[in-house]
């Protein structure tokens, strides 16, 4: 599309849109992403409410806008060019509550809501079960798209219901056992956004709970890195671990460019040194070869990658 048409959309979206809906254009995706990386987005925006979203939808499925609904950024790659067309995050507050449902065992969070605030949420309210989320990045939405999880628990296994909007607008209340999902994948939405889900708890003692999470948050304080990165960036091939194959290649510290195998974990891949995703997308395709070719392996990315070269 030439600059003029870009102007001419970006122009006309914001007009349809109310004070309360932040927009940025031209928005570089490097200060939305957990890896610090990427290219700018066209138009970037943060509904304020469903009627919000439901605009922007339209508005992009009218004219051919390619449209990309991006969570906390903690599980991307996005290329150096950018994306083309609307980048849309449910951060808004109106998004991100969260509340313990009908007195129960039962919490009803937004998904906006990351998924430390909603382990700390169930926490205060001595709510267990959650626990595992305390050291997750990213937001519900996300983590549903992904079936995010840690220490043995997936997300999709705490869901009791999905509150979901469809690319045509329509909202639908969709029970959990509705929903297949598998490790680190639940194709359900990839053509439906989450706005809430509810979520199945026990009830325990706060003190417990909060021993559980330091005790998980010190497991990855001790195994995970903290540099910029976006997670794990392999899955698990079935019957191994990504992170102890690419460690048995002496492959921890290896780099392309400013990117950059962690030294701590080797299915991290850091942003050392200002990196690109250039140099990232290369270290994951020397990494995926080399455990082809040495370990007869093949790795799969968990990392979502989108967007243009540059
Ligand atoms: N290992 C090594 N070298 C390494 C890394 C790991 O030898 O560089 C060994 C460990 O010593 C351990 C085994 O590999 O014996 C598994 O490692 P770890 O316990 O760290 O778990 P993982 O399978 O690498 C998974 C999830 C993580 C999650 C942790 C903790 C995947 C791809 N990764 O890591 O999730 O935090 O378990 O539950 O499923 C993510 O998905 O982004 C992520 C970080």
């Amino acid at each position: 599309m030439q600059k003029t048409e870009t102007k001419k959309w970006q122009d006309e979206l914001e007009e349809n849109l109310s004070p309360e809906t932040v927009r940025k254009r031209d928005y570089p995706m490097k200060k939305l992403t957990t890896l610090r990386i990427g290219g700018p987005a066209d138009f970037y925006v943060e509904p304020s409410c469903t009627d919000e979203l439901r605009k922007i939808l339209s508005y992009c499925a009218g004219r051919g806008i390619p449209f990309f609904l991006l969570g906390r950024g903690s599980n991307l790659v996005v290329r150096d060019g950018g994306i083309r067309g609307g980048v849309c995050s449910l951060r808004h507050s109106f998004f991100s509550q969260t509340e313990v449902k009908n007195g129960r065992l039962l919490i009803h969070a937004g998904a906006g809501a990351t998924l430390r605030q909603i382990a700390q949420f169930a926490q205060a309210n001595a709510l267990a079960g959650l626990e595992f989320m305390e050291g997750i990045p990213g937001s519900l939405g996300g983590g549903l798209r992904m079936n995010a999880g840690a220490y043995k628990s997936s997300l999709m296994d705490v869901v009791e219901s999905v509150s979901v909007l469809g690319l045509d607008g329509v909202l639908e209340e969709v029970p959990g056992e509705n929903i297949q999902a598998d490790y680190r994948c639940c194709t359900f939405f990839e053509n439906k956004i989450a706005l809430s889900a509810v979520l199945r708890a026990y009830s325990g003692v706060p003190e417990q709970i909060r021993e559980r999470m330091t005790e998980m948050r010190d497991i990855r304080l001790k195994t995970q890195t903290q540099s910029p990165s976006a997670g794990c960036a392999f899955k698990n091939p079935p019957g191994h671990s990504a992170g102890r194959l690419i460690d048995s290649l002496g492959m921890k510290g290896f780099s392309v460019g400013g990117a950059q195998v962690s030294d701590k974990h080797a299915n991290f891949l850091i942003n050392k040194n200002n990196a690109t995703s250039q140099n990232i997308l290369e270290l994951i395709q020397i990494i995926q070869e080399r455990v082809l070719a040495e370990c007869g392996v093949s790795l799969e990315t968990e990392v979502m990658i989108v967007g243009e070269d540059a």
